[in-house]
């Protein structure tokens, strides 16, 4: 995908990750429609990458709420859209029995069905532009399911299998009008989403995390490339597909480290 003039929505845009993602996008070329749930961080994000050939616009949306993202939905076609980002995401670090059930749904709805339902929701105009792309953000754990983390897990292997199945849906035998479905699973990133509780479990684990820079220099790599899938990180991408092929020797490499979870998941 051309990034020089592509026009992105991107979510979750005032976070970690979706800050650098913008910088890199507009530095790339983009206009950008940036999407958050803070007003003031989506004016001083948007002050901060205005310049000369690209639009910079905001909307202030919760993508929980159906109506909010039906108001997203028709701001995207005046934008006209051509990229869409699913990038916002929460975290809960804490072993399933102990976390109470809202929390987890939370967990559930805004990593899983909420970028869902916007896809859904944008799918139509995005087929009407010439090319388009749709980046989902998953994670490690989408592949490599950790204790202490199981909705996160779950809803990051759903986005997983929500792009495998959109992108086989929207195949083409013409190249061009083409919708590109991308996922990249980026392992930790020194963001806020974690905790020092996880902080502090990555760093007993010897769990390495990249800057969030350099994660989004890699997420918009695989969209200039259209590249399906991409793991971030080594070994992470190592374990990740040797969960895929042998789970019972991850599950024995992670018998040992229950302790050291159930330790900062307290
Ligand atoms: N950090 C990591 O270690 C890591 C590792 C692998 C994958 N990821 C993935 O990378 C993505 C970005 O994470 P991050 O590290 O940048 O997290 P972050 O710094 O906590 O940012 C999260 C972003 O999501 C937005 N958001 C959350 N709930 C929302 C909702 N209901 N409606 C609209 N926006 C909402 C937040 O907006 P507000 O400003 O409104 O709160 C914020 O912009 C997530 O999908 C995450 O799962 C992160």
């Amino acid at each position: 995908m051309r990034l020089n003039g592509a026009r992105v929505l991107l979510t979750g845009a005032t976070g970690g990750l979706g800050q650098a993602l913008a910088k890199a996008l507009a530095e790339a070329g983009a206009s950008l429609l940036l999407v958050g749930r803070d007003r003031k961080k989506l004016a001083a994000l948007a002050i901060n990458l205005a310049g000369e050939g690209r639009a910079i616009a905001t909307l202030a949306a919760d993508l929980n709420q159906p109506a909010d993202v039906a108001r997203l939905a028709e701001e995207a076609g005046r934008f006209q859209v051509d990229v869409l980002i699913n990038n916002a995401g929460i975290n809960a670090f804490s072993l399933f029995g102990q976390q109470d059930w809202g929390c987890l749904a939370d967990v559930l709805e805004t990593n899983l069905a909420a970028p869902m339902r916007l896809t859904h929701a944008l799918l139509p105009q995005l087929q009407s532009r010439e090319r388009a792309a749709i980046v989902n953000i998953g994670s490690t754990f989408g592949s490599l399911p950790f204790p202490g983390f199981a909705a996160y897990s779950a809803a990051k292997a759903g986005m997983k299998g929500f792009s495998q199945a959109l992108r086989r849906e929207l195949w083409q035998e013409r190249a061009d009008g083409r919708i590109e479905v991308i996922y990249v699973a980026p392992r930790a990133i020194a963001t806020s989403l974690n905790t020092p509780a996880v902080n502090a479990l990555n760093a007993e684990l010897g769990s390495k995390s990249d800057s969030p820079e350099a994660a989004a220099r890699q997420i918009v790599a695989a969209l200039a490339a259209g590249r399906a899938e991409t793991c971030l990180g080594f070994p992470e991408r190592l374990f990740a597909w040797l969960n895929g092929v042998a789970p019972a020797l991850i599950d024995r490499a992670l018998r040992p480290k229950l302790a050291v979870v159930k330790r900062h998941a307290r």
